[in-house]
């Protein structure tokens, strides 16, 4: 590993970001590691309590659409490594706001290459975080990163959107990209409005779990620290110009999810446990798996190593331990609209920089 690097990590307040920030911040300590995050409605200070007194490591609070700040950040900083995870994720709220989520996350993608690209110091590697969900919902079998994007709700098709123009900087400047798409992440400080904290949070206020529609959706989950895993194994040995999707083999129905959750969390028998779900209409499009297969990313040596059973219980236990950290987890159960005029008005999709520490 060289030293002295300088990281930029954009929207490393957020859940994967903060984890990475962390493993970044205390395993490379000759590394600069500068955290650029509007601070948005899904963030917490608490995530980086680990790293926030550290030397090496430094906030930004601002917001990666602001081209003065950006190209002012690649004027001054030297960057070396761009960790590119800011985005507006809750695929409920893309279906309200769906330009909101355009401008952050195609927008503010284009706003940090071309930034990136023109620095007076040449970038390393550009890595963006895309999605499996680019893929849309697929058939029986994994598809792999030569398959078609078909993106079928509004935040897969700004992640997807965003995709192009970052292939497009490879193929147009060779402009060194590598592009991960991801199975859903859980683990530890994930905010509220995701599905694994959300049930457990409805559980913990004596709530019912509450499903969207009859059909069977299931969803693929890897733990937070694979996650981290596979984005530093790629800045390591990821290749120029490619795309690796990061993925595990564990699938579970979303209805068996709630089932496992709320046995643990309420200690219920079997016979009581539809006494805590809730069927709901579904949203407009819903999206029953995403099959992806990584055989690309473990021929570079990544290994899944947090199984199923041991980081659920992990992140089941980090959330009983902390209840407190998401102090406003009741407005998480608000209708989507008023939610999301909330996030509108306290989001900070500010045009000022405040430099918290450096
Ligand atoms: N969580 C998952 O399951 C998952 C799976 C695949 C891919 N991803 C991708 O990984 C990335 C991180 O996901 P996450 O789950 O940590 O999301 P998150 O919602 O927890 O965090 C997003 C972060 O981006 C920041 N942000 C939002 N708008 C910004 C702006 N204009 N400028 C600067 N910062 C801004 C937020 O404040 C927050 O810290 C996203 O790009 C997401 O698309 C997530």
């Amino acid at each position: 590993m060289e030293s002295n690097r300088t990281v930029l990590v954009t929207g490393g307040s957020g859940f994967i970001g903060s984890h990475l920030v962390c493993s970044l911040v205390l395993k490379h300590t000759d590394w600069r590691i500068i955290n650029l995050d509007t601070l948005d409605y899904c963030c917490s200070r608490r995530s980086l309590q680990a790293v926030e007194d550290r030397s090496n490591y430094s906030l930004i609070r601002g917001d990666i659409c602001n081209p003065q700040l950006v190209n002012h950040i690649f004027n001054t900083e030297n960057i070396d490594v761009v960790f590119h995870l800011a985005a507006k994720t809750h695929v409920e709220s893309s279906f309200e706001s769906p330009s909101c989520f355009h401008r952050v996350n195609v927008e503010g993608t284009q706003v940090l290459l071309s930034a990136a690209c023109q620095a007076p110091h040449t970038l390393h590697r550009f890595i963006y975080i895309s999605t499996d969900e680019v893929y849309g919902a697929g058939p029986g079998q994994g598809l792999d990163e030569t398959s078609p994007l078909r993106p079928n709700n509004p935040y897969a098709a700004t992640k997807a959107a965003a995709e192009t123009h970052v292939l497009s900087y490879w193929d147009t400047h060779r402009f060194p990209v590598i592009i991960t798409r991801s199975n859903n992440v859980y683990g530890p400080r994930q905010y509220t409005e995701k599905v694994i904290p959300r049930f457990l949070s409805l559980l913990r206020n004596n709530r019912k779990c509450t499903i969207q529609g009859t059909l069977p959706k299931s969803r693929h989950f890897l733990f937070v620290a694979d996650a981290v895993d596979a984005l530093l194994l790629l800045l390591e040995k990821g290749i120029v110009g490619e795309v690796y999707n990061v993925g595990t083999s564990f699938e579970i129905p979303i209805t068996h999810l709630a089932r496992e959750l709320i046995k643990t969390v309420k200690n219920v028998p079997d016979s009581q446990v539809k006494d805590w779900l809730e069927f709901v209409p579904d949203r407009p499009v819903l999206e029953l798996r995403y099959p992806i297969t990584c055989d690309k990313l473990k021929q570079l040596g990544w290994r899944e190593k947090v199984t199923w059973t041991e980081g659920i219980r992990h992140t089941v236990k980090w959330y009983q331990d902390n209840p407190d950290f998401w102090w406003n987890t009741e407005e998480d159960q608000r209708p989507i609209t008023e939610e999301f005029q909330h996030v509108m008005d306290t989001s900070g999709l500010c045009s000022s920089t405040d430099r918290i520490q450096t």
